[in-house]
């Protein structure tokens, strides 16, 4: 098509080089013929289309026209997040254009928005057209964005990747890296050598460096101290200064060998979220079963499901108050045996955790944030690539099911905690958010 009119297009000139004289001769004498008649049409066919390609360019600068692509195109509206820019291939071969300059997205056709929880704001977000697909990725507690414990503000999005087992791309054990990291003895000191370590150290470590918490951890701490020595080295209820290898920046050495093998030594570490949603397990948790002490464990009310053996942690729930939890956790400093019952994962090397095991043999993605992330990419491009078929889908509580704070301490809603008052402000301004992006 294109090599005709270029043809065309050379004939032209050749004509009017060859014959330039004779025509004009021929134009003034009023003799026209077919082909020059031809010839300028072809000029001014082509003179159109330019002046219509230039227009056009310019008005996409000025962000009037949308250009269609061939590819749905997603935009990450939270800036300094997501995967890949450019056009990603999906399973079935599905491809989208995902785009992470808002700016540029003003000249497409957007057919999904995709969020980064944290980095929301409500102040900022696109209009809420009923037409587009929204996607929330959000792998952390509400503290951030409090209104993410509400529905108006969850059903803005159709999907979302949660550490919810009910997401779309679920990653409840986001924290965990492999089954192997919750059978090995790399850092594992047997009781007996704990034993000893007990004119050293407290039985309990505490570390943390964040204080208020919706779930009123350091309340919680301050009555078990009462009870039971508790060796607390972080900002919080500090008691004991950490080795000096560890204090120039341990918030970003957490990982390293030595200081798991510092914690190691403790027979049990207390692991407090700082909030409370189903499935939301942290590495609170999953750094003591690593090195082998137990966790003395508030959070996921769903964290039975992820324990690797029945009992591989002290659920702090389980005991109506920290002083009965101290009684117990004298009962098992008085009998190894009875203690190992909750390092079977060490001793025996066992996991017996079916659910546990499947979640991480079939979706391996989520032990790795960016391969989740390109994951959840992926999924709604899939979606995208296939409207007809998809239906209505809207982001519901099981998504991110995060309830009113409740505190450790008492185990139910403590309503002078300032956590539960932001709960309350949080739902008014999810509903009024909602109605403003909607109406
Ligand atoms: C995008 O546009 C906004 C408002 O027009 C402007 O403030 C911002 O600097 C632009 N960002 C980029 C990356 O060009
Ligand atoms: C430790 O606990 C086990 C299991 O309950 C029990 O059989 C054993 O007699 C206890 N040992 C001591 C020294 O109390
Ligand atoms: C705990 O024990 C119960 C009953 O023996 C069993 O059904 C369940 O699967 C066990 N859970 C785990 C996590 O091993
Ligand atoms: C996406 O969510 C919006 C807001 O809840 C809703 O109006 C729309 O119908 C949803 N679209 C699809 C395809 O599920």
């Amino acid at each position: 098509m294109c090599a005709k009119v270029l043809q065309a297009l050379l004939n032209c000139v050749k004509y009017f080089t060859l014959r330039s004289i004779k025509i004009i001769v021929k134009f003034t004498s009023g003799i026209l013929r077919n082909s020059v008649y031809k010839c300028l049409w072809i000029l001014i066919a082509i003179t159109v289309i330019l002046y219509l390609a230039c227009k056009c360019d310019l008005s996409r600068k000025n962000g009037a026209t949308k250009i269609i692509p061939k590819h749905p195109v997603v935009v990450w509206w939270t800036l300094n997040f997501g995967g890949n820019v450019g056009t990603r291939t999906c399973s079935r071969n599905v491809k989208c254009d995902f785009l992470k300059d808002r700016n540029e997205s003003d000249h497409y056709k957007v057919e999904a928005y995709l969020f980064y929880g944290s980095q929301i704001k409500l102040n900022d977000l696109p209009p809420r057209r009923p037409e587009d697909i929204w996607g929330l990725y959000h792998e952390e507690s509400p503290r951030n964005l409090e209104e993410l414990m509400h529905k108006p503000m969850l059903k803005l999005f159709n999907f979302s990747a949660t550490f919810s087992r009910h997401s779309d791309v679920p990653f409840p054990l986001q924290y965990l890296e492999s089954l192997e990291d919750i059978t090995t003895l790399k850092h594992f000191v047997p009781s007996l050598e704990k034993n000893k370590l007990l004119t050293e150290i407290a039985p309990v470590m505490y570390l943390q460096t964040d204080c208020e918490t919706s779930t009123e951890r350091d309340a919680y701490v301050k009555e078990l101290m009462k009870y039971i020595q508790v060796d607390s080295y972080g900002a919080c209820l500090k008691n004991k200064e950490l080795p000096e290898k560890f204090t120039g920046d341990y918030l970003n050495n957490l990982n390293e060998n030595d200081f798991l093998n510092f914690v190691a030594r403790y027979k049990f570490v207390i692991a407090i979220e700082n909030g409370v949603c189903e499935d939301y397990v942290t590495e609170k948790f999953w750094r003591p079963i690593k090195v082998g002490s137990v966790p003395i464990y508030f959070g996921s009310p769903s964290i039975r499901d992820w324990l690797p053996n029945n009992k591989s942690a002290i659920l702090l729930d389980d005991f109506t108050t920290p002083e009965i939890l101290s009684k117990h956790l004298k009962k098992l400093l008085a009998n190894d045996s009875l203690y190992e019952k909750y390092l079977e994962h060490k001793t025996k090397q066992i996991i017996t955790n079916q659910k546990l095991v499947k979640e991480l043999v079939e979706r391996p993605y989520q032990t790795d944030g960016m391969d989740t992330v390109e994951r959840f990419e992926c999924f709604i491009c899939e979606q995208l690539n296939n409207k007809e078929n998809i239906g209505t889908n809207i982001v519901n509580k099981l998504h991110y099911n995060c309830p009113k704070p409740i505190s450790a301490l008492t185990l139910s809603v403590n309503p002078t905690n300032h956590w539960v008052y932001s709960w309350y402000y949080a739902r008014d301004s999810a509903e009024k958010l909602y109605q403003r992006l909607t109406k």
